[in-house]
């Protein structure tokens, strides 16, 4: 069983990766020895699924256990939904000395995340992630928040979790393209830290919703270093994450919500932010096209629509924080496995790497 400790100065916490994890949840708990009540928060697609099983399981620990369901998608990242559930919590007795679990994907991760960092000025919380992108990347961190009519994540707070509990059964029931544009972030740390992991990911059946449990603790341990290194996102290795994701928000930005998931908008961010790694620094073509082979083989997108206006995405990049501010900040790689900021990216390269998305 691998488990990933997680050394922050204020903050250490393990992270247990486990096929079958979630049926010995009680067993993983009982270190905390968690004496108050517990409130589970999940989503209307995971909430049917898995939380009779965890209800049970927490039935030999406490008596005190009540759950809540916020509606499934993002839009459920808001203070009127933060409110609303604080209010429910509140009324059934939570206070001071309760825990909060999370079970779910990222949504249900940054909100169960940031509810516990205000609720009675911070209660404990547990991260119990069901999605790949969960898995390998949000459930760690200590990053929480939701969302304003103004833009994603502009509300929120780093309050790191006391346990992350990963089983990668319970990624069965994915969606398969849910299950697969998750690996665009799993390409994505490969590409910026770990050149080796491509091999391990060419090697995976794309439809088998079961990775190895070694594949997840690997991405674990990459994000967990860049955390442990920037834990405030103040010297700069954090943003190293936003590979392919300056284009990839654009692009996401730009289509009706829904119509391309996140990792899918990230997989053409990828693709263009290759091509500018060949042109403005040393990445040669066949680095490139071993990261194109993994994102083709999990069926994430690699040609931009024509009916994607390039203006459109250029207007939505300039609405970007990291634009206003002058230069732009645009992570490109030295060679595979190796990224760094690049202040030597112009919007005439950003207009180009988008017009190279369509061929
Ligand atoms: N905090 C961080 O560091 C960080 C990092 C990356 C992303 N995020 C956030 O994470 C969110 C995206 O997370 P996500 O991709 O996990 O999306 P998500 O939480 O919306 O889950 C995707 C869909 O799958 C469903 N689902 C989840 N687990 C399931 C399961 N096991 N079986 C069946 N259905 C299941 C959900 O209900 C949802 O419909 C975004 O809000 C993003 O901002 C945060
Ligand atoms: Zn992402």
């Amino acid at each position: 069983m691998p488990t990933i400790s997680i050394n922050l100065k204020n903050a250490n916490y393990d992270v247990i990766v486990e096929q079958g994890a979630f049926t010995q949840i009680a067993e993983h708990l009982k270190p905390l020895k968690i004496s108050g009540k517990v409130a589970i928060i999940t989503d209307s697609n995971v909430g049917p699924l898995h939380l009779s099983a965890l209800k049970e399981q927490l039935a030999s620990i406490t008596k005190e256990v009540t759950s809540y369901e916020i509606p499934a998608g993002e839009a459920s990242k808001s203070l009127s939904q933060i409110e609303a559930t604080a209010s429910q919590m509140t009324q059934q007795g939570h206070g001071r000395q309760s825990t909060i679990i999370a079970l779910g994907g990222g949504v249900v991760g940054d909100f169960a995340g940031f509810l516990a960092a205000i609720f009675f000025r911070g209660v404990p919380f547990i991260q119990i992630p069901t999605t790949i992108v969960s898995q390998v990347d949000s459930s760690v961190g200590g990053k929480t928040g939701v969302n304003l009519p103004e833009g994603k994540n502009l509300i929120g707070s780093f309050h790191q979790p006391n346990l992350v509990i990963i089983d990668t059964q319970l990624l069965a029931t994915l969606p398969q393209r849910e299950y697969q544009e998750g690996y665009a972030e799993v390409i994505k740390h490969a590409a910026i830290r770990d050149a080796d992991m491509l091999a391990e990911i060419a090697a995976l059946d794309a439809l088998n919703q079961q990775p190895p449990t070694d594949l997840i603790a690997r991405n674990i341990g990459i994000k967990a270093q860049v955390v442990e290194d920037d834990e405030h996102e103040t010297t700069g290795v954090r943003a190293l994450l936003n590979f392919g994701h300056t284009i990839g928000h654009g692009i996401e930005a730009s289509v009706p919500y829904g119509t391309l998931l996140h990792g899918e908008a990230i997989s053409l961010g990828i693709r263009a932010a290759l091509y500018l790694s060949e042109k403005k620094s040393n990445l040669t073509a066949s680095e490139s096209a071993q990261v194109l082979a993994c994102l083709a083989q999990f069926n994430l997108p690699l040609k931009l629509s024509n009916d994607i206006k390039t203006s459109v995405i250029l207007d939505k990049l300039k609405s970007d924080k990291k634009f206003v501010s002058g230069s732009i900040r645009f992570v490109l790689l030295k060679q595979l496995g190796e990224a760094f900021v690049s202040q030597d990216i112009d919007l005439e390269d950003i207009v180009e790497a988008i017009e190279f998305l369509r061929s």
